[in-house]
């Protein structure tokens, strides 16, 4: 266990803003988190837990505990001939459990490659890409819950996963901390390969495999999200908003070319970057907060910015794409305001 006291986040999370937490507590077992928890709970102040801080804009310091898990052990729960059920830690750097499982010859994360951050926010964000959403091969997550302290398995059909959304977000948000999170993946070899130029990338390596499909990931991401240790950005800044189809065909009147992907529900997503870009803001630099260059939906921090500046910057964005397009872009990122 580590107990930190006005502690700097700049190397803590991936925008690299100058602010600071009361307290930074790490733990290495679901015991050390339940005593943490105990002795927090009487000390009144605000907790949060914090993974990677790969999708978090601190606009202020942090007055409170944050609660970071080192639990990174990885196990396998169940195999049988055509899938292995695989319990890991919430602390484990999400790549390296990629790597991992890929190694293994186990099928269903090689698309969600090279996404910065920990397995414990995989559950929470549903993480995606290319394609692939993390719920489709989580089983279950093991969490802690924060008043009784017992822990609980919460199973993915209960969980409400959605586009970047979960109940974690929702209705059990500050309730639990999530432990493991138990992947079920296969020993058969499937590929989805239908998101954009994944295809090609992959024929270039070869035949699909999963370490083609992985370097194939890799290789794109590389030449257009930017690395956070070089440049400070959390991804996407902004969700890919879903509209009803009526908007989506007055949009279409106007931008025959904007691109969109038609939802079960009879919704239309639409490409937010592609609106944003639309708008001229790739590129752009307002001090030390920009646009990325490569992707229109990454905002970065070239140095100094402020969580303040670079929020600043996404509300006018927001609203010169809700001027040209009636579309009110929302935050992917959690805004620490
Ligand atoms: N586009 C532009 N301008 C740009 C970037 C993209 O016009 O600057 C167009 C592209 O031409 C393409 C479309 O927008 O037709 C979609 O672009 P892309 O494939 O890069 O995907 P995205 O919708 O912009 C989403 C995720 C990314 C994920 C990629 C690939 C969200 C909010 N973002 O981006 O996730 O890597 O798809 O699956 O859903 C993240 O969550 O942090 C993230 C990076």
């Amino acid at each position: 266990m580590l107990i930190q006291k006005e502690i700097d986040l700049q190397d803590k999370h991936s925008f690299h803003c100058p602010v600071k937490t009361e307290y930074w507590v790490e733990y290495d077992s679901i015991e050390e988190l339940q005593q943490i928890l105990r002795e927090a709970n009487d000390f009144g102040l605000p907790i949060m837990p914090i993974g990677g801080g790969c999708n978090l804009l601190f606009c202020r310091d942090y007055e409170g505990i944050l609660l970071h898990s080192c639990i990174k052990d990885w196990s396998l729960l169940e195999e049988d001939e055509k899938s292995v059920l695989l319990q890991v830690g919430a602390g484990l750097n999400w790549d390296e459990w990629v790597a991992l499982s890929i190694e293994k010859g186990w099928c269903g994360l090689q698309n969600l490659s090279g996404i910065p951050g920990e397995v414990g926010a995989s559950p929470v964000q549903n993480i995606g890409a290319y394609g692939v959403e993390a719920k489709d091969c989580i089983e279950s997550v093991m969490v802690l819950d924060r008043e009784t302290l017992a822990c609980e398995t919460k199973l993915a059909q209960d969980c409400a996963f959605g586009y970047r959304m979960s109940r974690f977000k929702q209705d059990w948000k500050d309730r639990h901390i999530v432990c493991y999170v138990n992947y079920r993946l296969s020993k058969d070899a499937s590929f989805c390969l239908d998101y954009g130029q994944l295809k090609e990338e992959v024929q270039k390596l070869g035949e699909p495999s999963l370490k083609n499909v992985r370097q194939a990931v890799l290789t794109i991401r590389n030449s257009k999200l930017p690395d956070p240790d070089k440049l400070g950005n959390a991804g996407s800044f902004f969700k890919n908003p879903c509209i009803d189809m009526a908007h989506y065909q007055s949009i279409l009147n106007d931008y025959p070319d904007i691109p969109a992907w038609p939802q079960n529900d009879g919704s239309v997503k639409i490409s937010a970057a592609w609106m944003i870009d639309r708008c001229g803001w790739k590129g752009y630099r307002e001090g030390d907060a920009g646009v990325c260059e490569t992707q229109a939906l990454v905002l970065v921090n070239h140095g100094q910015a402020s969580g303040e500046d670079i929020l600043h910057l996404y509300e006018k964005i927001a609203d010169s794409v809700e001027e040209k397009f009636r579309v009110k872009l929302q935050p992917e990122v959690v805004v620490l305001k």
